[in-house]
């Protein structure tokens, strides 16, 4: 079965989120807003992914704002949410091999749809290693 992937993010990332909906049924996405290009605060988007990924609505996140970087700070607040900023196909592969990230995030206004898709399907395809790295991955979750 495929991945539920909750999609959030602000006005910086909005054009960005709406484009990869319209790819929609490449995955299994859910939208979570923002629902237009008015300035919101991405501190709250990040929080309901971290809600959403908790409660197990979905199974990974995509948040998205201008930078990419403000909303990766929100979600990894939250113990259990395990986000970063993905630049380039090694990052995203280590990221779940070796930190068995939940959750990705981009910039809007800095990365193109094309390059964030390449991303999106190796965080989707890509399995965590477990073993050593599971040992580390649980360290940091308690802090
Ligand atoms: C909003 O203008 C911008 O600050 C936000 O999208 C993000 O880049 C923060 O890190």
């Amino acid at each position: 079965m495929r991945a539920k992937v909750g999609l959030f993010s602000d006005h910086g990332g909005y054009t960005l989120k709406q484009d990869l909906l319209n790819c929609a049924s490449e995955y299994n996405f859910v939208d979570y807003g923002t629902n237009s290009a008015d300035a919101v605060d991405y501190p709250d988007f990040a929080n309901q992914a971290a809600q959403c990924l908790k409660d197990k609505t979905i199974q990974k996140a995509i948040l998205i704002c201008g930078t990419g970087i403000g909303i990766c700070m929100a979600a990894n607040r939250h113990s259990w949410v395990r986000a970063f900023v993905a630049h380039n196909i090694t990052e995203v592969k280590l990221a779940r091999e070796h930190n068995d990230a939940n959750t990705i995030c981009f910039s809007g206004r800095y990365q193109t749809l094309d390059e964030v898709k390449i991303f999106i399907d190796t965080f989707l395809k890509t399995p965590f290693e477990g073993g050593r790295h599971a040992r580390r991955v649980d360290i940091f979750s308690k802090i």
